[in-house]
């Protein structure tokens, strides 16, 4: 590729060079590495480069939020900034309320419609102000869903108490400020086989002891503004042995909605015992049998299909669901030379056109911080990837769209961890509201690149080095398809990096990522 960096832009990229720690390279020099050569592994410090939140208050979140018309609505406006924060609203639908002081808004709207509405923050400090359009209308996730899923950490231990623990810390942490709001339950929560009865009066499936009263878990999540989540499977058992929804769906949706859940992820499981297996459509059948179901009740369920991709979920599934497993479990991934969720990414990555506003690839969960496998469903520990890692990790999902459920411990959250899931400007990547997956623009052995089109024009652009040394990863403006004269920033440290005339180069560590977003005149 033709050298592209003009001199004026050195010193910036010296700069950009020193991310993470990785040794600045003269980048009009000869070749800087051999990624064959393996080299020694090199122990990484835990550098923290998303920037502190502001003071004064900053809108966070999506810029577009679905939701049906006379279902409950329910949403957290998503800010940091010193409390006390004062919301506004200009512009709200008739029919919902915002709270001041907390920024929830709550309430019913009676007509589909697209509302173009102002949001405020304001604190002593200043104030900030962000659309948000609001669309009543059939479609919910509009935007990747983003919250907590409690599998690859309390596995069959979940319980209402951890639960509600999970809804306080998405709250306490700050990750709620930043559009985190569903917090969901995954398996276990029902009813073990063996351990009957299953169902009471009516069909209702009955929880295990250890989740007492699901309609006062579901309240205590809503009074914080957040979303609850919970699992189950068409099949007869779960994948863990708990009672499933086969031929009990109907009852089944109407409980969730009656307890007042707003996601359900439904895992295939046992269902292959009794898919009709002659049917051309039994990959679908279950889920569309569901997705009809929980548009019954008068409430916004999100529906995440968990099938694994089989028979290309990705080509039918924004039609019985908002977002679908594209592939096996991401803690049985064991990696090789890259880390597991690599090879999650590549495939998933290969689905980027299908993904759009209300139906999503859905690669699996953020794990990391304190997180278990799922082998064996032991009691968690830290992460064993890299700072580097992680930091690619989180801006691959973002580039992809993909649902953002961090499924590690919420109580032992530390502030490197935080800084991974929570940087606005990179999120606002995987939130934006042009609903677009990333391409890719190139793949080899040594670097993936992708690029991510924007609502405002503008493009997310990740340079992902796979070698095992920091190498210079470089892309021309005319081989992505933009015009000449493009402006850099920085997403990661959220800095700008200035005007770039033919094109960007970036020295990246091993296995790490450049993540900008280029903008033209
Ligand atoms: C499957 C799913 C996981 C998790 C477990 C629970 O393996 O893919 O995400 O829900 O079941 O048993």
């Amino acid at each position: 590729m033709r050298r592209l960096v003009v001199f004026r832009q050195f010193a910036r990229l010296v700069l950009f060079a020193g991310f993470l720690g990785a040794p600045p390279t003269v980048l009009a020099g000869a070749a800087d590495l051999d990624s064959r050569d393996p080299g020694p592994a090199v122990a990484e410090d835990r550098v923290l480069i998303t920037p502190p939140p502001p003071i004064a208050p900053r809108l966070n979140g999506p810029k577009v939020y679905g939701a049906r018309p006379r279902a409950p609505f329910l949403y957290r406006v998503p800010a940091n900034g010193a409390r006390p924060i004062s919301f506004g609203m200009h512009g709200l639908p008739p029919g919902l309320v915002l709270d001041a002081s907390t920024g929830i808004i709550t309430g019913t709207v009676a007509e589909s419609g697209v509302w173009r509405a102002t949001l405020t923050a304001k604190n002593s400090k200043g104030e900030a102000k962000r659309e948000f359009r609001i669309v009543i209308g059939d479609t919910l996730a509009l935007t990747p869903p983003m919250g907590w899923n409690s599998w690859y950490i309390h596995y069959d231990r979940v319980s209402e108490a951890l639960m509600r623990q999970a809804a306080d810390q998405m709250i306490d942490t700050g990750m709620a400020n930043y559009g985190y709001q569903y917090v969901n339950i995954d398996d276990c929560w029902m009813r073990k086989k063996g351990d009957e009865p299953y169902r009471g009066a009516g069909g209702v499936v009955l929880p295990n002891a250890k989740f007492p009263d699901m309609k006062g878990l579901a309240d205590y999540i809503h009074a914080k503004g957040l979303k609850a989540g919970l699992y189950t499977s068409p099949g007869p058992w779960t994948c863990g042995g708990y009672v499933g929804a086969y031929q009990h769906e109907e009852a089944d949706a109407r409980q969730f909605a009656d307890w007042g859940f707003d996601f359900l992820k439904y895992d295939w499981c046992s269902y292959t015992s009794v898919a009709d297996t002659n049917s051309p459509d039994r990959f679908q059948l279950p889920y569309r049998l569901m997705w009809n179901e929980l548009h019954k009740p008068n409430r916004d369920i999100v529906f995440n299909l968990c099938q694994y991709g089989m028979d290309d979920v990705w080509k039918w599934g924004d039609q019985v669901g908002n977002c679908w497993r594209t592939t096996g479990d991401l803690g049985l991934e064991a990696g090789s030379r890259l880390p597991g969720f690599y090879s999650i990414a590549f495939s998933n990555a290969r689905h980027w056109n299908f993904a759009k506003p209300g139906g999503w690839n859905d690669p699996d969960y953020i794990l990391i911080g304190w997180v278990g496998d799922a082998h064996g469903m032991g009691q968690g520990r830290p992460t064993s990837i890299t700072p580097s890692e992680q930091y690619s990790y989180m801006a691959l999902w973002c580039l992809m769209a993909a649902p953002l459920i961090f499924s590690g411990d919420m109580a032992k959250l530390d502030s490197f961890t935080l800084n991974v899931l929570c940087n606005s400007e990179v999120i606002d990547v995987d939130q934006d509201a042009l609903g677009r997956q990333a391409r890719i623009v190139k793949q080899d052995e040594t670097e993936f690149i992708l690029l991510k089109d924007m609502e405002d024009g503008s493009k997310a652009l990740g340079l992902f080095n796979l070698g095992s040394r920091p190498q210079k990863l470089s892309v021309s403006w005319s081989d992505l398809g933009l015009a000449q004269d493009q402006s850099v920033r920085d997403l990661w440290r959220q800095l700008d990096l200035g005007e770039f005339a033919s094109g960007f180069a970036a020295t990246v560590p091993s296995h790490g990522v450049a993540l900008v977003r280029v903008a033209g005149k």
